[in-house]
């Protein structure tokens, strides 16, 4: 059996705005990535995905396209891409662009054609409709920032959609021509030698035809307004498969590509994206780790569900951050978050890590007047719990002024954490037992033993509510035990049915190594382990 990198390798998700700047403008760029490439490697990573660097008035950070074959001037030029490209290839690692194909920038030409009047050869390329009979707009839908999904046009008496800012109209993808023109984009990149996409919001590129009123949520927590309707005429309609089909024949064009969708969907519906023969996403994300309570019970029923519902062949993945959720460690805690890092390294999948989780970085507080982020400050009452900002503030390299993100004296585009001269690469590096030192130790197993990155899982049952464990097997290799503590009390449990003999690989506390008593395992608050079984 051969694995293809996609699945053997981890993926790490870069922010390009908070990465790294290397011109002093307070905003992260490509050249300020290649500097980082030697760090990026020293991780261990397979892949890095970047978050978009086109063109953009960055209303949405660069989720607003103006022109989906350049870069954006903040981000540096094409000659920067190319030698980004050639640079991270040359350390063996890949590259995956973020496509952004639901919707563009209001800017984006196709946009400033299409509402320019009613007959323009663009007009049908987006989604304009006339106001309701008594009046605005044309039905309920909601944008996912607040608001309706609607903009009035006063040119030319029409509604446009958005599902997310106003300024990111949704373009039509029953127009076969948006297809195709999208489609090119994906060759211009991949001619160019990317290895692959993170398809953006890919369950929504199609709505109902009908444009009928959605109905509300009866399960809506109140906060978010993106909930508070039941999203059955704008998200994961039937016909979506059908373009993302014809977008996996895109890449499928090319050698050895991949193709992820950012699919933030239950296992049943999430499985669908994989396609009827595995012809759809390679890698539809699994938010389960983000969603789900932090409670090893739950964590394991989901795991074991969606183990159970992945077709034959789907190959699976885990994600524990992402620039769009609270950063793990301050959902759950520092401790904890290194125990979940345990998880995500040692389940069967492809993990996808953000930055900065592996030097276990929280959100930065970030005050009303500094916010960015558009759904925050269309929404200022709600700013704190949904704004986006804390999650995205730069990288911390060391404990020189600003991180060693941008010089002494720049502004940074979003303040830099208060105790980031105790919490960087450059402290971590020099300490054992530190997150940055755990995730290496991690990340060196799992490319070294075929049980941890393909090996087949199985949960392991065990008398302590929060404990989660699990065996990784794979043929003539070394077999692995993980046994992760969810909870804070002390557990002694035992093992010896799994396996007579166990040395520890790793802890998360770093002290413990050596042969183990797997009959009387004693496991610490919030500690995990990986054992290699005798
Ligand atoms: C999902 C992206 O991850 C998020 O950051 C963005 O705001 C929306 N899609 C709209 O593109």
């Amino acid at each position: 059996m051969t694995y293809r990198w996609w699945q053997k390798g981890i993926v790490y998700q870069i922010y390009p705005r908070s990465f790294q700047d290397s011109n002093g403008d307070g905003v992260g760029d490509l050249p300020g990535i290649v500097r980082r490439l030697d760090y990026l490697q020293s991780l261990n990573i397979n892949a890095i995905w970047l978050s978009p660097i086109y063109p953009s008035p960055m209303h949405d950070f660069g989720y607003d396209v103006a022109d989906y074959t350049g870069i954006h001037p903040l981000f540096g030029t094409l000659a920067d891409f190319d030698r980004l490209l050639a640079e991270a290839h040359r350390r063996g690692l890949k590259v995956i662009l973020d496509l952004v194909p639901n919707h563009t920038s209001d800017e984006h030409p196709w946009f400033i054609q299409s509402r320019a009047s009613r007959n323009n050869p663009k007009r049908d390329w987006y989604i304009w409709r006339d106001p309701a009979p008594g009046g605005g707009p044309p039905n309920n839908w909601m944008s996912y920032f607040g608001g309706s999904a609607w903009a009035f046009d006063e040119t030319t008496g029409q509604y446009y959609l958005h599902l997310f800012d106003v300024h990111q109209p949704d373009l039509n993808y029953r127009n076969p021509a948006v297809r195709e023109a999208m489609f090119n984009v994906m060759r211009f990149w991949l001619d160019r030698g990317v290895d692959g996409f993170r398809v953006d919001v890919i369950t929504l590129m199609m709505k109902d035809p009908l444009f009928r009123d959605e109905p509300l949520n009866p399960d809506w927590d109140g906060i978010d307004p993106a909930y508070k309707l039941k999203h059955i005429y704008t998200s994961n309609l039937p016909e979506v498969h059908d373009i993302i089909r014809q977008m996996r024949a895109v890449i499928d064009e090319y050698d050895d590509r991949v193709m992820i969708g950012e699919t933030y969907l239950p296992n049943e519906e999430l499985m669908q994206f994989y396609g009827p023969n595995l012809n759809e996403c390679h890698l539809p994300f699994n938010f389960q780790l983000i969603t789900l309570d932090w409670d090893a019970q739950t964590v394991r029923r989901a795991v074991d569900e969606y183990e159970a519902l992945l077709p034959p062949g789907a190959w699976p993945n885990w994600v524990l951050g992402n620039h769009d959720k609270h950063r793990v460690a301050t959902r759950i805690g520092p401790a904890q978050a290194r125990v979940a890092n345990m998880l995500l390294l040692t389940l069967r999948g492809t993990p996808t890590v953000y930055y900065g989780e592996e030097i276990g970085m929280e959100d930065v507080p970030i005050p009303l007047e500094m916010m960015h982020d558009p759904p925050a400050l269309n929404q200022p009452d709600q700013a704190h719990i949904i704004g986006r900002d804390p999650e995205r503030t730069p990288m911390q390299w060391d404990s020189s002024p600003n991180a060693g993100f941008t010089p002494e004296g720049v502004q940074p585009w979003l303040p830099v954490a208060a105790d980031y001269t105790r919490r960087n690469v450059a402290v971590q590096e020099q300490d054992p037992t530190s997150m940055l030192s755990l995730f290496r130790t991690l990340t060196v197993l799992r490319r070294a033993e075929p049980s941890l990155s393909v090996g087949a899982y199985a949960p392991v049952d065990t008398p302590a509510a929060d404990v989660f464990a699990y065996t990784r097997t794979a043929p003539h290799a070394d077999r692995f035990l993980v046994v992760l503590n969810f909870g804070r009390g002390s557990h002694t449990l035992d093992f010896s049915h799994v396996a007579s003999r166990g040395s520890i690989a790793v802890s998360t506390g770093m002290h413990r190594t050596g042969p183990v008593d797997l009959s009387r395992l004693t496991l610490g608050p919030d500690e995990g382990l990986v054992i290699r079984m005798g």
